[in-house]
């Protein structure tokens, strides 16, 4: 037996030595604006013992979602996918903040504007690239995205066909880029998701939709965060 107050220092200089895992979200105004899926997400991951070494991180604030969680977040209203890689605005957010997972929802205002699959995974690759570049370590979460059937401002036929085609094409560019050093998961926020009932305007989730994208990340996310325990 060890003497109480010894055992104790070593518990505290070992939680100490403990990083927090860093995580971000990246995304558009889904994920940003105000994004209360993710702190229902958060309260998941709290409920399940999973945050008490996280932190969630990004350059933007969290929003009042009626709850206090951890939202920091780089949920950017209105950005293209393919314009934070051609303006290599992510290499900033991740200088800023130095995650070690990064979520990444994105694709939703492309489609919208008629940027093709290719064009868009050309542009999830130099993010990738750059989250490597950042960290060598990157676990990297991407969701194929939620359906897209906007009904008030610009409402658009074929937005719907557009997000399947993107959505279809996820998997297999993902395998492409994966690695052991650094996995991507793909992530399906797309399944079972309605636009017609999960959001109020055929873009941005409602409470049924953050009940929906929520769900569809925490077991993903939860894997990953528990990999850090493994030691990896
Ligand atoms: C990446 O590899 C991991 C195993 O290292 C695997 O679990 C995961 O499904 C792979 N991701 C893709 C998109 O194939």
């Amino acid at each position: 037996m060890y003497p109480l107050p010894f055992v104790l220092t070593v518990l505290l200089l070992a939680g100490q030595s403990l990083a927090a895992i860093k995580i971000m979200a990246l995304g558009d105004s889904i994920t940003g604006s105000p994004g209360c899926w993710r702190a229902l997400l958060y309260r998941k991951l709290q409920t399940a013992g999973l945050t008490t070494n996280t932190d969630f991180v990004g350059t933007l604030q969290p929003d009042g979602c009626g709850f206090t969680y951890d939202g920091q977040h780089e949920g950017h209203a209105s950005m293209f996918a393919t314009n934070i890689a051609s303006q290599n605005l992510l290499t900033g957010w991740l200088a800023a903040t130095k995650p070690d997972v990064v979520m990444m929802h994105l694709g939703t205002n492309d489609v919208w504007s008629a940027k093709s699959p290719t064009e868009l995974l050309g542009a999830y690759a130099t993010l990738v690239k750059q989250m490597r570049a950042s960290n060598s370590r990157m676990k990297i979460l991407v969701a194929q995205i939620i359906p897209l059937n906007p009904r008030e401002t610009s409402p658009c036929a074929e937005c719907p066909q557009r997000v399947v085609a993107l959505d279809q094409a996820i998997p297999q560019w993902a395998a492409g880029l994966n690695s052991t050093e650094s996995p991507i998961t793909v992530v399906d926020c797309y399944t079972g998701f309605n636009p017609a009932t999960d959001t109020g305007d055929g873009v941005h989730p409602n409470e049924a939709g953050n009940e929906k994208l929520a769900d569809a990340w925490f077991a993903p996310l939860a894997s990953v965060i528990r990999t850090f325990g493994e030691g990896s």
